[in-house]
């Protein structure tokens, strides 16, 4: 039975028989693998908060994921995928090969994956997205499976089941159109919504938290590291002293705050760079780029491909530098008598230059006009 919302699914520590022979199922079909290699009875201790598999009815308490705002009647997940064709010219999907989809939102990259007959593994930390692909994808359930947790952990995960390596992998980094356009989410300041941002409603803490505990000094500190707010010491003190008397609950409340200590250049609102570093410190998603840039190499097959898509300038940076430190083949110092062979060596850059968005995606989607994608394939030593 597919998941809905009226007949949702589960959380990893209840997952019945039925859920793992499921899973074991399609990992036997999909993955081609003998159920005798699997360590079954570790399941339990996959290291994902909740994990999700076609076929489950229970769901954690509590968590009905949100519509968007001005959709009340009916519950619409609306994501158009960014650079599509080009992911897929990089990722070269067909039928035996396996991927995963990191990110994987409204389905979207998921879907043509899918279509071109490969099978996908996809992972999302958000259960509105889990809930809203596997109603998408249903018609693949023989190649598709979802699992609700951070791509940090991927590494242990694949280990767990038995799964080596993949043909490829794809992140589109961020937040999807339906997280920012929920205002029960929190992400936007342009809607009023509960300070929340987070993308695993299991999450601890909430940005509310953060705005009204953290420190002056840290508050400080995030809003220059995660958003580049060249007037960080200047925002923190005025949200310091404004929560001293009321703290902050909702994100009108603080857009607003922020707007008035900082003058409007241009068209984007004062408050944008603040949020987005909110949003980043909240979900630490940095590290999680990071962790999964550094786990590539391991888990993609020789002549595997990873094709990363950002939407700004500290996420590109992270894949660009990585690449570039994972694609270099000898290294050089001043102190050393000859260049060495570089120890990290394992992807074939293939774009020298990020790939952007053409002018006619640009003008149907203007989310696409931040995207950068850069891809690499894994070398075979
Ligand atoms: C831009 S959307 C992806 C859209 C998708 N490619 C599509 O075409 O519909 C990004 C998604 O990644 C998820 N996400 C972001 N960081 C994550 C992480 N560290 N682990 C798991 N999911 C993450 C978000 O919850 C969001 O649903």
């Amino acid at each position: 039975m597919t998941p809905t919302f009226a007949n949702p699914i589960t959380d990893v520590a209840t997952l019945s028989g039925n859920a793992v022979m499921g899973l074991r199922r399609w990992l036997s079909n999909v993955l081609f693998l003998h159920f005798d290699l699997w360590p079954w009875n570790s399941v339990g201790a996959i290291p994902t908060q909740a994990l999700t598999v076609r076929g489950m009815r229970k769901k954690p308490q509590d968590e009905t994921p949100p519509e968007p705002s001005g959709t009340r009647r009916e519950y619409r997940y609306q994501h158009e995928p960014v650079l599509l064709h080009e992911a897929l010219a990089f990722l070269q999907p067909a039928p035996g090969k396996i991927f995963i989809d990191a990110t994987l939102g409204g389905g979207g990259h998921a879907a043509s994956l899918l279509a071109a007959g490969a099978s996908v593994l996809g992972l999302d930390q958000d259960l509105a997205a889990i809930m809203a692909a596997e109603e998408r994808l249903a018609q693949h359930e023989d190649h598709f499976v979802a699992l609700r947790m951070n791509y940090r952990s991927i590494g242990e995960v694949l280990e767990e089941t038995g799964v080596d390596q993949v043909d490829g992998i794809i992140a589109d980094l961020g937040v999807s159109s339906y997280q920012i356009d929920t205002a029960e989410r929190g992400f936007s300041f342009q809607q009023d919504g509960p300070l929340d941002m987070r993308m695993d409603s299991q999450g601890a803490r909430t940005a509310a938290d953060i705005i009204n505990e953290n420190s002056e000094e840290d508050l400080a500190r995030i809003f220059f590291e995660f958003g580049e707010e060249r007037l960080s010491r200047r925002v923190a003190r005025v949200i310091v002293k404004r929560r001293a008397l009321r703290p902050f609950h909702r994100t009108l409340d603080l857009a607003e705050v922020i707007a008035s200590v900082l003058p409007r250049k241009g068209k984007a609102h004062p408050a944008t760079k603040v949020f987005q570093a909110l949003r980043l410190e909240l979900n630490d998603e940095l590290g999680a780029l990071r962790d999964l840039l550094e786990n590539a190499p391991r888990l993609l097959k020789p002549g595997g491909r990873i094709a990363i898509i950002s939407f700004h300038s500290l996420e590109d940076r992270i894949v660009k530098q990585t690449f570039a430190r994972q694609s270099t083949e000898w290294l050089d110092r001043p102190e050393w008598p000859e260049p060495r062979r570089n120890p990290d060596l394992s992807f074939r850059l293939l774009s020298k230059k990020p790939v952007e968005a053409s002018s006619e995606e640009i003008s149907r989607n203007p989310r696409a006009r931040s995207a950068r994608l850069r891809a690499a394939e894994r070398l075979s030593s």
